[in-house]
């Protein structure tokens, strides 16, 4: 997944804060030239209409907790948001019934499997795991009061703006999503899930196309990293709690099973889709969100992973790294 090492990016110390928007701005550039030429990975085609996309296109966005944005090449090209929705949707349950509720109904664990696996929840007596995989995604969005258009509503004032269906790529997948309508019909047959199956898969199908650009991801994930308010519309749009339980489960199993790996190298909550889309969110600081259709075989955008590895170190973002205090200290 991270074959190639960053030695030669430095380390920033771990501040609390990011550079100066000057900084900010060259290191984004620098990551995108660096990997905008890599060609490896492929375009996701189980879903019929994501295999149109253009490989070619790559956009990396970074916006402050205070706003301010960073742009870097295709940040405007529309692709559909896919699993990265689950990431909203589960800050807009957690606001709209806690944290045990999320916890008793759907669970926050890993499931060390594959995102769309069914074998998950036969091993685990039919508990959907965690909000992130289809299974925990399709129960979440069934505990929404408000169904759809709650889920439209919601996701649109985390972007800030009124976002669209691509009624495309919906008809494409609900044409060919027999996997997911067989999950729900395991989740109701172990009374697990809150709603009719075919009704569930529609809306979580329906979030999963909603069109986003690499900026808009950063705007919705910069406000995960704001405490809930959305730094460019200013809007409350959940609160700072159910933000800290979202980046708990995506720091778990926002990357399913390689989020230990991708923890290990980039220290960051985070979530992926299978358009390309990437978001990473540093609480306090901001968020980036990346976009390139090229995956690897977990299903990951591989510009993307290593845009993210990029900037988490010559940002300073890791969450686990630290400096000796002492140390600085003494130097000081
Ligand atoms: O349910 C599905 O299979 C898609 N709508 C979303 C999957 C996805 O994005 C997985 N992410 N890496």
């Amino acid at each position: 997944m991270f074959e190639s090492p960053l030695e030669d990016v430095p380390q920033r110390a771990l501040t609390g804060d990011l550079p100066d928007e000057p900084q900010v701005a060259r290191l984004l550039r620098e990551a995108h030239a660096r990997y905008a030429g890599l060609d490896e990975g492929t375009v996701a085609d189980y879903i019929p209409a994501l295999a149109e996309a253009d490989s070619a296109l790559f956009g990396l966005a970074l916006v402050e907790a205070d706003g301010t944005t960073h742009l870097a090449g295709d940040t405007a090209a529309p692709f559909t948001i896919q699993s990265i929705s689950k990431a909203f949707v589960l800050a807009l349950v957690l606001d709209a019934i806690g944290h045990e509720a999320v916890h008793r109904v759907v669970g926050v664990n890993n499931t060390g499997l594959p995102f769309n696996s069914v074998i998950a929840l036969e091993l685990n007596q039919g508990s959907p795991m965690n909000p992130m995989v289809n299974a925990g995604a399709i129960a979440t969005t069934a505990l929404l009061p408000g169904g759809w258009l709650a889920v439209h509503e919601g996701l649109s004032r985390f972007a800030g703006r009124s976002l669209e269906l691509d009624e495309r790529v919906l008809r494409s997948e609900s044409e060919t999503n027999h996997r997911n309508q067989g999950i729900a019909d395991l989740l109701t047959s172990y009374g697990r899930l809150a709603g009719r199956p075919e009704e569930m898969v529609e809306v979580y199908t329906r979030q999963c196309s909603l069109r986003v650009t690499a900026e808009d991801l950063a705007v919705m994930s910069a406000t995960l990293a704001d405490g809930g308010l959305n730094p460019v519309t200013g809007e409350q749009v959940v609160t700072a709690e159910a933000c800290r339980d979202t980046l708990a489960v995506l720091a778990a199993c926002g990357m399913y099973e390689l989020s230990g790996e991708w923890q290990f190298e980039i220290g960051l909550p985070a979530k992926s889709g299978v358009s390309g889309g990437i978001v990473a969110i540093a609480p306090g600081k901001g968020a980036l969100g990346t976009f390139s259709p090229l995956l690897d075989r977990a299903g990951n955008s591989v510009r993307g992973q290593r845009a993210c590895a990029h900037l988490s170190r010559s940002l300073g973002l890791n969450l686990f790294a630290s400096a000796p205090r002492g140390k600085a200290h003494r130097d000081g």
